[in-house]
């Protein structure tokens, strides 16, 4: 396997995918990681005053799917917000009014719905702002990816139920 390098030639490490699992198995029961997801609500960042836990049954083909559900009535994801989310090790949490944050390593969020499903969808909407990211063990087993890719696309609402739909590229689409 090639390595990608930095301008200096030196190899960059990397993270494969089945680090997803690995890194789940450090929560050795569902609550735990629950609890994570409950944090990321309640940290100031957020600062939901509602969650909604729910469990639903989704049918694929001939298959029963059941499907965790966890909604919250905190600050919404930018783009960028979401790479971070679908990304380790990155956390700006920080105090406000004097609310201190408990996440802190940048990890509960892969950690605990990876213990929790294959496969999380995230989605994110405000008045004028809608985004979707994905963290799917099952989309990168499919793809054989040697990396941990997470889709994410967004949308901004230009007028009564037209969207443009912003690509990677700053390209954008009209949507309706
Ligand atoms: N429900 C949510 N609403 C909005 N943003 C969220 C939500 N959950 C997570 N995030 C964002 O995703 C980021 C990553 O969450 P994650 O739980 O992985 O790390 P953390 O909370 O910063 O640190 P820790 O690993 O200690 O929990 C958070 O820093 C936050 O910006
Ligand atoms: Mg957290």
């Amino acid at each position: 396997m090639a390595a990608a390098l930095t301008e200096r030639g030196i190899p960059l490490s990397t993270i494969s995918i089945q680090y997803l699992h690995t890194n789940s198995t450090s929560h050795t029961g569902p609550f735990s990681a629950i609890a994570e997801l409950i944090d990321n609500a309640y940290d100031p960042d957020v600062n939901a005053k509602q969650i909604w836990i729910d469990k639903t049954q989704i049918k694929n083909k001939d298959e029963d799917i059941e499907c965790l559900t966890f909604r919250d009535d905190g600050n919404r994801l930018s783009r960028d917000l979401m790479y971070q989310m679908l990304s380790f090790g990155i956390s700006k949490k920080k105090a406000v009014n004097g609310k201190l944050p408990i996440g802190m390593y940048g990890n509960g969020f892969k950690s605990g719905s990876m213990r929790l499903g294959k496969d999380a969808i995230v989605l994110s909407k405000s008045k004028n702002d809608l985004c979707v990211g994905m963290l799917s063990q099952t989309y990168l087993e499919k793809i054989k990816a040697k990396q941990i890719a997470v889709p994410i696309i967004s949308f901004n609402k230009q007028e009564a139920d037209k969207y443009i739909l912003l690509s990677l590229s700053n390209e954008s689409t009209m949507c309706s």
